[in-house]
């Protein structure tokens, strides 16, 4: 029986079809729902045109309730029967009250080396500190923003004159390498980092 996965975004989701795309033979899991906290973001079409549930909770009709943003969150996701959680460019903070509810099986990736450079602007921040590389990396998601236990990370050597923008489209090509990547081993119960250089 495949293990059921919820996928949420808030932009174009070009990671989410690449987890899509991946979930098709033996892999240990199949996407069950992508649900987006804007009903507008471009990647629920092409969930849509894949043939995969959709849904959106926009945050904005909670205002500052958090808690009912997160439990209409839950009653989508829970609903769908999800029961593995991939964030894959969702840009809302998520409270300890949904993090608890899925702990242990919600993933995120972020477009830096962690620990270095947690939360926004991770391209800009590494090219103004001269860094030599960048990268990406697959987490599991805790209360601590960007901080849960490390299954991935993809490297991507910065360029003399890059730009944030320039550095941002390689290294998303290689979040599409290793998100699939991990997400296949999590499902198959496999923990060990694994570094993709
Ligand atoms: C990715 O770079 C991801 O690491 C970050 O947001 C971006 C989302 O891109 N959190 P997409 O929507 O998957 O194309």
């Amino acid at each position: 029986m495949s293990i059921p996965v919820a996928i949420l975004i808030s932009g174009g989701g070009s990671n989410m079809v690449r987890l899509v795309e991946s979930m098709t033979g033996n892999h240990p899991g199949r996407a069950c729902l992508v649900l987006s906290n804007d009903p507008a973001a471009g990647g629920l079409q092409k969930a849509r045109d894949m043939g995969i549930a959709t849904a959106a909770v926009d945050h904005r009709d909670f205002k500052s309730d958090r808690e009912g943003f997160e439990k209409e969150l839950i009653s989508e996701i829970d609903g769908a029967g999800a029961e593995v959680i991939c964030l894959a460019g969702f840009m809302r903070i998520l409270t300890p009250l949904f993090i608890g509810h899925y702990a242990g099986r919600m993933l995120n990736i972020h477009p830096s080396l962690l620990p270095k450079y947690r939360g926004l602007d991770t391209h800009a921040r590494a090219l103004a500190a001269g860094d030599s590389e960048a990268g990406c990396t697959v987490h599991e998601v805790t209360a601590e923003l960007d901080d849960g236990p490390i299954l991935g990370q993809a490297l991507v050597p910065i360029r003399p004159g890059d730009t944030p923008e320039a550095l941002a489209a390689r290294v998303l090509v290689r979040e599409h390498e290793l998100y699939p990547l991990v997400l296949r081993r999590f499902l198959s119960g496999e923990r060990e980092r694994i570094f993709l250089d």
